[in-house]
């Protein structure tokens, strides 16, 4: 990431989104954990040791976020293909307090596992690779309700996540305008 990207992205959620939001997030839960397997990827534990596979498709910004959410308890997953890691996933772990927006947080109960953090490098997006980890992830946390969200207009991941056994949950539409927060809760719809 630049440094005129970075900035921009300091901006845009630290002063812009809190002038003015008009999003809708969904919640999905992990209902069936179907076993999605993309022929030649490989997914492995994210520990201090593997933490610069990521170089190959991330930022040194990212690499550092990554070293804080392991720091925080995070479960990291990375996908590697041919060798090189190609995606990164990581798991927020309840009891603890997660964001569904960067405006909107929510209490993670201890049952409960939260997808986060979630990348295809470009190259080898549209190859299931984000299936293969949610899957793999799915089946690692069996005894823990399984949640993802994502904005509304990521068609993309919603494509990734409904394919990968997940239901929609919840609906929430967020509105700010000069720091006043309207959130509300919308009807599910199949
Ligand atoms: C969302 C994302 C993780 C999906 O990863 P992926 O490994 O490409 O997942 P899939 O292979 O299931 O592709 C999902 C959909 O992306 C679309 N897609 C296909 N090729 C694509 C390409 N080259 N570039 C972008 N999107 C593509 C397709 O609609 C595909 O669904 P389909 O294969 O059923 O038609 C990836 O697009 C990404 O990293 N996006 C930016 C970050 C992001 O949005 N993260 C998710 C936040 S919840």
């Amino acid at each position: 990431m630049s440094i005129f990207n970075l900035l921009f992205r300091k901006f845009y959620y630290a002063v812009w989104k809190r002038i003015y939001t008009n999003e809708t997030v969904k919640l999905y839960e992990m209902a069936q954990r179907p076993l999605i397997q993309p022929e030649g990827l490989s997914v492995k534990p994210v520990s201090l040791a593997n933490l610069n596979d990521a170089c190959s498709f991330q930022s040194n910004y990212q690499i550092n976020q990554f070293k804080d959410l392991l720091q925080k308890g995070n479960a990291g997953y990375f996908g590697y293909v041919a060798g090189k890691c190609v995606h990164r996933s990581w798991v927020a772990i309840g009891a603890c307090k997660i964001n569904l927006h960067p405006m909107v947080s929510r209490k993670l109960k201890t049952d409960e596992v939260f997808i986060h953090f979630c990348e295809t490098a470009a190259t080898l997006r549209g190859k299931n690779i984000f299936p293969g980890v949610l899957s793999h992830i799915g089946r690692q946390w069996t005894e823990k309700k399984v949640l993802i969200s994502v904005d509304h207009r990521n068609a993309s991941s919603i494509k990734s996540i409904k394919k990968s056994g997940f239901t929609e949950i919840e609906r929430i539409h967020i509105i700010i305008f000069f720091g006043l927060r309207f959130v509300q809760q919308l009807p599910v719809h199949p």
